[in-house]
């Protein structure tokens, strides 16, 4: 396959993946906010962010982190297992006023219209079984939706993670491991997606035993 081409079966079978994660592993990633998602939060407040998109939320360790500091967000993801986990957690800590979920696949435009919100954040999203062509719609979309200014935080892992290479090849840096398919980015693709941004930082970190070996980049919008 090359970047311009999709392979719907797998993407159909690796949102069935994800939905059975979910059930058969609820709150899977726990209940402290991620590094980037505490990282994301000084840098919105900073801006003067109020409201927040998150995409790929799974069952929303950085959702939640989110409202507690105050933003308001909405959550997307296309498991429907890992939102319900979401809104009930929302619930259940007193934050279901701040907190809406929308599952949603990123492969199809985003349900908000344009320059609609504050900020984006996408921890481990991007990254997911997505084209390059995909992936650039995907960011065309985020740059639709975010007011001018606004500030666009994700996460990918990269070419120097150790599943890089290894396990099932689907093409256009997309290999398989365990169930779980993933885009492996090079900084080739993180320059191209930052055309027409502002490129603020390229921050390189680990997450997880293997360990995941990630990118997180922030980026934002001219005024
Ligand atoms: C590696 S997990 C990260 C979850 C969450 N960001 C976190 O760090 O706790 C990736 C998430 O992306 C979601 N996902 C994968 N492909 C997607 C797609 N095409 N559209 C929407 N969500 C997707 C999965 O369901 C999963 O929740």
């Amino acid at each position: 396959m090359t970047g311009q081409e999709q392979d719907p079966q797998l993407a159909q079978a690796q949102r069935e993946h994800w939905q059975h994660t979910y059930s058969a592993h609820p709150g899977m990633y726990g209940e402290q906010p991620s590094d980037p998602a505490d990282h994301a939060a000084d840098v919105f407040r900073t801006a003067g962010a109020r409201d927040v998109l998150e995409l790929g939320a799974g069952h929303g360790r950085d959702a939640l982190y989110f409202a507690r500091s105050g933003f308001t967000v909405q959550a997307t993801d296309f498991s429907a297992v890992g939102l319900g986990q979401l809104t009930h957690a929302a619930r259940t800590q007193g934050l279901g006023d701040r907190v809406a979920t929308v599952t949603h696949d990123v492969r199809e435009p985003l349900p908000l219209a344009d320059s609609s919100v504050d900020a984006v954040f996408a921890h481990m999203l991007l990254c997911m079984a997505l084209s390059t062509a995909e992936i650039h719609a995907l960011v065309g979309e985020v740059r639709r939706v975010l007011r001018p200014g606004g500030t666009f935080v994700y996460t990918v892992r990269h070419t120097g993670d150790a599943h890089y290479g290894t396990g099932t090849a689907h093409g256009d840096d997309i290999f398989e491991n365990g169930g779980f398919a993933v885009h492996f980015f090079d900084r080739d693709l993180v320059n191209a997606l930052a055309d027409g941004w502002i490129l603020n930082d390229v921050h390189a970190f680990e997450e997880g035993d293997l360990p995941r070996r990630l990118w997180r980049i922030t980026q934002t919008l001219p005024r």
